[in-house]
């Protein structure tokens, strides 16, 4: 072993290498030729330097020296052949996976509100420009709150069993009885009580009455109450912003009326009626020939509710108004029957 040998050695293997790495047809090839030339554990270049040992020191750098610059002429070679390689890799990666721009693409399923979910919304735009702002209260009510305060008397015929849903449940206070609330009046008390005057109060939510359920009647509606309690509130004020109310939801222009009404927890009360939608007043099966259709009631808060709300009738008046969102909505969007509202059929709420 000497100096010219060892030379000629690491001449032939870097020719060989190189000529490998030329050759190396792909990536897992390439890195074959690698652990085989310049691997650390068992490359031949690396056996090359172990026998450095058993030159006469005097060669020993010389020969150290043309080892690492085969090493860095390899590992030149196989970074830049990597490279083609790598290169060569994605062009065909992307010739194979390439993405017909021209194809129609696949529509994701698109959601939509609910029609009821919209009509509420809707309902609350339009009242939120006059000031009123939403309000709720809870589903199970006291019997207290959902008839008492609202002055509808003990022997009142919606207290009864056949209309209310009565909830069994360990009461809070002594004598107090659960419901499930027959409106959203209940929450009207809520507010007075939490809410100083002035007050303009939106309030939506579900509403529980046992009845027979058809087309325009269900045991689960919704209702959206208003309120509105300040000093000096007349009808006058209430007629204005139904007008404003009903403009807005069906159309400009179309004609309303007050007809008398009687609620307990209003006084007076009225039914507000917006010229019949399908006819225009012409009188057709769907307004019962009429010419008009109720959309809600509504009235001056009664002196006994504004106290039992902890408001003094003498400073403030009221009135409050309340619609329900079932029926707003089948007359907005042309639908018959109510019970589509609850059953969730795609092909019904798909359409909105
Ligand atoms: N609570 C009444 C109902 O359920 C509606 C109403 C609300 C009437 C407020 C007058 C004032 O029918």
């Amino acid at each position: 072993m000497d100096l010219d040998s060892v030379s000629a050695d690491l001449a032939a293997l870097r020719a060989g290498a190189l000529n490998e790495i030329a050759a190396a047809a792909d990536l897992r090839t390439l890195e074959a030729v690698e652990a085989r030339f310049v691997g650390r554990k068992a490359g031949a270049l690396t056996d090359v330097l172990r026998g450095i040992g058993r030159l006469p020191s005097a060669d020993r750098p010389a020969v150290g020296a043309l080892a690492n610059e085969v090493r860095v002429a390899l590992e030149a070679a196989l970074a830049a052949r990597r490279a083609e390689l790598e290169a060569a890799d994605l062009d065909a990666r992307l010739r194979e996976d390439r993405v017909d721009v021209t194809l129609p693409g696949r529509p994701g399923p698109r959601g939509s509100l609910h029609p009821l979910l919209e009509t509420n919304r809707e309902i609350a735009r339009i009242f939120g420009q006059f000031g009123f702002v939403v309000y709720e209260g809870p589903e199970v009510e006291t019997d207290e709150l959902n008839f008492q305060a609202l002055n509808i008397p003990p022997d009142h015929p919606a207290r009864d069993l056949q209309d209310t849903l009565y909830v069994e449940a360990p009461a809070r206070t002594e004598g107090e009885r659960l419901l499930l609330r027959t409106h959203t009046s209940p929450v009207q008390i809520r507010v007075m009580r939490s809410t100083p005057p002035p007050i303009r109060a939106l309030m939506p939510g579900r509403c529980f009455r046992y009845e027979a359920v058809d087309a325009s009647h269900g045991f689960e509606f919704f209702q959206v109450e208003g309120l509105m309690v300040d000093e000096g509130t007349t009808l006058a004020h209430l007629r204005g912003l139904l007008d404003e109310f009903a403009h807005a939801l069906f159309g400009p222009g179309r004609r309303t009326r007050f007809r008398p009404g009687y609620y307990p927890f209003t006084e007076p009360s009225v039914a507000f009626d917006v010229e019949c939608l399908i006819c225009g007043g012409e009188g057709c099966p769907a307004c019962k020939r009429s010419g008009w259709m109720t959309i809600l009631g509504a009235g001056m808060v009664h002196p006994v509710v504004l106290r039992n709300g902890g408001l003094d009738p003498e400073r403030v008046q009221g009135f409050a108004f309340g619609m329900g969102t079932d029926r707003i909505a089948l007359l907005r969007h042309g639908i018959s029957d109510l019970r589509y509202f609850l059953e969730n059929d795609l092909r019904f709420l798909e359409q909105f």
